[in-house]
């Protein structure tokens, strides 16, 4: 049993957990009632006939398939997940097959979803699990947590979906719910309010059927208590809602303070040889990007300059600047001065090797492409 299942159930030791049956049955208005009852029989009931069951990671749903699915699930959405979950494990079937793949295949076949730390802290964990655990996921929220990638909510996600077990989530998808049916204040990212949303989630969890359980917020989260215009007349737990009450459900939960983001700017060289082939540099290995093959980049014009002129032995005659590109990550924007240079000196100059290379355009789509990268080179004047 997971220490999270333990936590759980410690949780809610000062309220006398009752045995819940599956279906809901008629019930007076969740206020009247213990919520820790009445919300997770109503939303299973919901689930069952509402739900999401044809998932890909649903059949078969094994640790590793749950795993990847859930850190693929972490930025982004199942729409845009489904194709890349089914491509890599078309590729990498299993933990060992990703432990021993090439960190260039598991980058290339995480290009496009962004966020290529993932990407890299999933292979470091398949590793550490063939070390670690014989080439399994550990069912142990202690082991699960001691891998790169895997915090809590995942944690609580692979176990309860691998192996039933109860365990918690609290995904953004969960925190919007919790918030706005009980009428949580405060932005859920500050410790107070997110410890608070623990508990919640730790009282709420039911004994049976935790997989359906974890599912079935997360699916109410997506398709019925959206962000904007929830469809609260849709919603199985519409009588326990503090904001529908209130009418609050636009103001919860509450948006973090907004903050003006820096803007910092970056010149990227699209240099192109006489055979249409690409300059791609690649990037540290820490740092933003990591390891990804990205267009060589400097702070400016100038040093642009110096930076062909070091590789090429002479300088560039034109560069035609393209449109400049707004990117944003977390903490920060990044404008990016895109400039495209015609090579006419001997290629053999620049010869590919671990840092640069010199690539074909049917050789982009294998490779781990930062997001604005790819979108550069695929525009028509690129
Ligand atoms: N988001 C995170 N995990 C998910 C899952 N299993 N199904 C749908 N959306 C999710």
């Amino acid at each position: 049993m997971s220490r999270q299942a333990n936590r759980a159930t410690a949780a809610t030791a000062g309220q006398p957990r009752k045995r819940r049956a599956t279906r809901a049955t008629p019930c007076p208005p969740v206020s009247t009632c213990d919520a820790s009852n009445v919300i997770p029989e109503r939303l299973l009931e919901w689930f069952d006939r509402h739900g999401r069951h044809d998932l890909p990671w649903q059949h078969p749903r094994t640790p590793y398939r749950v795993w990847l699915s859930e850190v693929m699930l972490q930025q982004t959405q199942v729409s845009v997940v489904i194709d890349y979950f089914n491509r890599f494990v078309t590729a990498l079937p299993d933990l060992p097959a990703l432990a021993a793949a090439p960190q260039d295949q598991v980058l290339a076949l995480w290009s496009g979803l962004g966020y290529y730390t993932r990407a890299r802290h999933l292979h470091t964990a398949a590793k550490l699990c063939m070390e670690r655990h014989a080439g399994e996921l550990p069912r142990d929220i202690d082991a699960l947590l001691a891998l790169p990638g895997i915090g809590r909510s995942t944690a609580g996600a692979i176990l309860s979906q691998s192996w039933n077990d109860p365990a918690p989530i609290l995904d953004g998808n969960v925190k919007r719910v919790l918030c706005r049916v009980f009428g949580i204040a405060g932005w859920p990212g500050t410790p107070a309010v997110e410890k608070q949303l623990w508990t919640i989630a730790e009282t709420l969890l039911p004994r049976e059927r935790p997989a359906d359980w974890t599912q079935a917020q997360m699916d109410l989260g997506a398709t019925v208590c959206t962000h904007a215009n929830p469809d609260c007349k849709a919603c199985p737990l519409r009588e326990a809602c503090v904001a529908r009450a209130k009418g609050r459900t636009s103001e919860l939960p509450a948006p973090r303070a907004a903050k003006p983001l820096p803007l910092r700017e970056a010149h990227m060289l699209i240099l192109r040889d006489g055979d249409g082939r690409v300059l791609l540099e690649r990037r540290p290995p820490v740092g933003l990007w990591a390891s990804l093959w990205s267009l060589p980049e400097q702070p400016d014009l100038e040093q642009s300059r110096r930076w062909y002129h070091r590789h090429f032995q002479s300088g560039f005659d034109h560069a035609q600047p393209l449109q400049p590109l707004l990117h944003g990550f977390s903490h920060y924007k990044l404008k990016i001065q895109p400039l495209v240079i015609a090579v006419n000196v001997e290629r053999a100059v620049i010869a590919d090797n671990g840092q640069l290379r010199w690539t074909t355009p049917a050789e982009l789509s294998g490779l781990g492409l930062p997001a604005p990268v790819r979108k550069l080179l695929q525009e028509p004047k690129a």
